[in-house]
């Protein structure tokens, strides 16, 4: 079930930014509902071509009917942009002029109880972007033990209390009574002494399992490293993070690349642009971004 539309985050910036133009070729390592992707094909009109990848085939349904109008300008390909080379080179569009990653999952993703990834609607425990592969949030609380789970609570989810969440859910699953993300959600909320402003007791446990069960920091570390190889002299990188966890591995890579006695990228933000205030009241999920931006030399 496709729920809704995502609305591009930030999008001005990520046009500024990408500078899109007739000829360019461009990949867009997070298409979603193509969102951005569309706009990109229209300022890089009448001849630019974007590969757009997704891990999520519901998602790449949505970009599919939404980019039919440019033809064969869009590709879009199902895969993990952890694999972005070898995708990017078996479409011929390899180097590019540009690429863009808006990582995390999109609003229909959030919205779609049987995805699993909220608890605002109950769901299975499932929050994998690809469902035709790979172990279920459920399989995962099965598998763990309580120190492992700790430690993903606390290394994904910057829980404090990782070790007393952990305990009460690794005997709540062994009692054979966690089977959907309300009932999790209620079972961290009793965990959890204290309360966070804004911010249920649940989030960070969400946030940890479904960074383990996408390994979205192995993925965004691959495609960090291989940055160098993808791009053509000139072409820019523009990447947005919601979380602190994977903001710092873009500001690290980013000054790491622009650091290198080679010189081979410059840095075009030093500091993360937030999105508008205006933005945030429009589209109150763009409230995290934060974006990053360098150039290749
Ligand atoms: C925030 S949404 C992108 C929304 C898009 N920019 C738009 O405007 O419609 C992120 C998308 O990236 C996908 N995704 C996340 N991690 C991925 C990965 N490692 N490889 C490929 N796709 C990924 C998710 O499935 C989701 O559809």
């Amino acid at each position: 079930m496709a729920l809704g539309r995502h609305t591009p985050v930030m999008l001005d910036e990520v046009l500024a930014w990408l500078a899109p133009r007739p000829g360019g070729v461009y990949c867009d390592a997070t298409v979603g509902h193509g969102g951005h992707a569309e706009h990109v094909l229209a300022q890089s009109a009448p001849d630019g071509r974007l590969v757009g990848l997704d891990r999520d085939e519901a998602a790449l349904q949505a970009a599919r009917d939404r980019l039919a109008p440019f033809g064969d300008r869009a590709t879009l390909v199902h895969g993990a942009f952890s694999a972005a080379r070898t995708i990017l080179a078996a479409c011929g569009a390899l180097p590019c002029d540009g690429l863009l990653c808006d990582l995390g999952v999109s609003s229909p993703q959030l919205d779609a109880p049987e995805r699993g990834f909220s608890f605002r609607a109950g769901g299975p425990l499932d929050m994998r972007m690809d469902r035709s592969r790979g172990e279920t949030a459920a399989e995962a609380l099965a598998r763990l033990g309580p120190d492992e789970l700790a430690s993903v609570l606390r290394d994904y989810g910057e829980e404090r209390y990782a070790g007393r969440i952990a305990r009460v859910i690794h005997e709540a699953v062994a009692r054979d009574e966690v089977h959907t993300t309300t009932e999790l959600q209620a079972l961290v909320a009793g965990a959890v002494p204290t309360r966070e402003r804004h911010k249920d007791p649940a989030t960070r446990t969400f946030q940890a399992l479904r960074l383990l069960v996408n390994d979205e920091l192995g993925e965004l570390d691959q495609l960090l490293h291989d940055l160098p190889d993808l791009l053509k002299p000139g072409g820019r990188v523009v990447f947005i993070a919601f979380h602190s966890l994977e903001d710092r591995r873009v500001k690290l890579a980013f000054r790491g690349l622009a650091a290198k006695p080679d010189q081979r990228f410059r840095r075009l933000t030093f500091k993360a642009q937030r999105p508008s205030a205006a933005e945030v009241a429009r589209n109150p999920r763009a409230r995290s971004a934060r974006l990053r931006a360098v150039e290749r030399c």
